[in-house]
């Protein structure tokens, strides 16, 4: 027997928005008899079922996140003319957190970089800011980029995780001594993501009213004060709240606690950076703050949760390349690869017309010349469909020469890191990270977790590890292979 009210009028419908006679009972050939194909909504419900993934992110597959406004309180006009920088200018923007190297359903809490993606829905179109709680990364050319994520995810056999795997790829690559550092130290167990900074991490270019050009760093300060938390709270809480952090962001914004960062920049002289005593491109470094110190700009506030996780967070897409006028690209190799990556990602993860979609539609008009293609709807009407033409009424772009947010480059086609500079070593920042910035109580975790991580490890990646550390900091390095030794 049947129970509750459902009257065609009011219950549910099909797809194809017509009434759906029941959600609790197949059609069938009397009560203890066969189902029927022409059971249209049994076959609609049970088809969209398996149809509800989509594939999740490469890296960063665990996440989430919240809207609010990024408002600007002081006057950085004359480094940038984007629309969004200008003062008092108020815009409504999108924050995904994440880890990087769990998958869907990992916990909120394993030791991990953590993603810090913004989009501002700006006058001039969507400008994404795709960074990390970590000033830098762990290598400076894309080409190695998936093989980093995959060394971090799992092995091709047994499926699992590997500490070996991971340490052989770092100790392979020095230049992530300093990413490693972060990763190792207490960043990378942030207590919440209201409680952790975030930072653009690459070098990006701005450009003013007046045609000049500037290099430019973002950090985003967390106004609540950094905090962390341990080892063993970490590993506790990834068994008891797998979700620690979703959850956290989620019910501070419900009760009302909006979480705020102050956005500040560190602004490089265009023509500083042919000198510098370091490449200021390359992602590992750091640029210090006595040379470049910071520049407020304004304050983020995340101030409204997502109405659908799904709809609003998973398939939001996120890109280094959306940028607007006064902003743009630099020399970083991997900020250049990084400009392909993402769309080509949102094209296979969502769909050719993601940005159809209401979480990455730009608020502003749309005029592309990019057309149809699967679920577009959001559609041109009779619109010339080529450019240039003499169709009354009709616009295209037509810019040339020399581009505002250009720099020099010429030479031979080479495959190479960087031309060395003075201070262009893998391990003098990271070292001074260790010494000046790590108090002792820092260090002695440092040690602690390291030796830690070194678990399972075997030879010659554990040697080489020792090294790896000992040229980071001599004393720290033999703490760890201490510790490792010693049990
Ligand atoms: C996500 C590629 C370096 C931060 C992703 C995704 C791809 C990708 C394919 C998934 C995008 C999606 O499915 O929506 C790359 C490549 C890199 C690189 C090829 C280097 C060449 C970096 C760096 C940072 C970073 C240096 C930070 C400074 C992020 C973040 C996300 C992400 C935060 C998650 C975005 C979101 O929340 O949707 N990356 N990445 N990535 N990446 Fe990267």
């Amino acid at each position: 027997m049947t129970t509750g009210n459902t009257p065609n009028a009011t219950g549910s419908t099909t797809q194809a928005g017509i009434p759906a006679v029941s959600d609790r009972h197949s059609l069938s050939v009397g009560a203890d008899g066969p189902l029927l194909l022409h059971d249209h909504h049994l076959v609609e419900t049970l088809a969209h079922f398996n149809r509800m993934n989509v594939p999740e992110r490469r890296p960063h597959a665990k996440g989430a996140g919240a809207f609010g406004t990024f408002e600007v309180t002081e006057d950085v006009s004359k480094y940038t003319k984007a629309d969004v920088f200008q003062p008092g200018r108020t815009t409504e923007t999108l924050l995904r957190f994440s880890t990087v190297a769990g998958e869907l359903g990992s916990p909120d809490t394993w030791r991990d970089v953590r993603g810090f993606a913004l989009k501002f829905y700006t006058n001039e179109g969507n400008f994404d800011i795709v960074g990390n709680n970590t000033p830098v990364f762990f290598v400076r050319d894309p080409m190695k980029f998936p093989h980093f994520i995959r060394s971090q995810k799992r092995l091709p056999d047994s499926g699992l995780r590997d500490a070996h795997m991971q340490w052989d790829f770092w100790t392979q690559n020095p230049e992530s001594a300093h990413q490693v550092t972060y990763l190792m130290g207490d960043r990378g167990l942030p207590a919440t993501w209201r409680r952790m900074n975030g930072y653009g991490s690459h070098t990006y270019q701005w450009n003013n009213a007046d045609g000049e050009r500037f290099w430019v760093k973002y950090h985003f300060i967390n106004d609540a004060g950094f905090d962390t938390m341990t080892n063993d709270e970490a590993e506790k809480l990834a068994g008891a709240d797998a979700d620690f952090h979703r959850r956290d962001l989620f019910d501070a914004i419900a009760r009302g606690e909006h979480p705020t960062w102050t956005l500040y920049v560190q602004i490089m002289p265009y023509e500083d950076a042919k000198t510098y005593k370091i490449n200021p491109f390359d992602l590992t470094k750091t640029w210090p703050q006595a040379d470049y110190p910071r520049i407020k700009v304004g304050t983020l506030t995340l101030n409204r949760n997502p109405k659908n996780f799904f709809a609003e967070i998973e398939q939001a897409a996120f890109s280094p390349a959306n940028m607007v006028p006064g902003t743009g690209n630099s020399p970083d190799k991997m900020l250049l690869g990084r400009n392909f990556a993402y769309a080509d990602a949102h094209r296979y993860r969502i769909g050719t017309n993601f940005q159809q979609l209401p979480v990455n539609r730009p608020k502003n008009e749309v005029h592309t010349y990019n057309f149809e293609g699967n679920m577009w709807y959001d559609h041109s009407g009779d619109r010339p469909v080529y450019a240039p033409n003499t169709v009354e009424g009709s616009t295209w772009s037509d810019e040339q020469g020399p581009v505002d947010n250009g720099w020099e480059a010429d030479g031979e086609l080479v495959r190479s890191a960087y031309t060395l500079r003075e201070q262009d070593d893998d391990f003098t920042q990271p070292g001074i990270l260790v010494r000046e910035v790590f108090d002792d109580a820092a260090r002695d975790r440092l040690v602690e977790t390291v030796s830690g991580a070194l678990d399972g490890v075997r030879e010659p990646v554990l040697s080489n590890a020792f090294h790896y550390w000992k040229n980071v900091d001599a004393e720290v390095g033999q703490r760890i292979e201490d510790a490792v030794k010693n049990g």
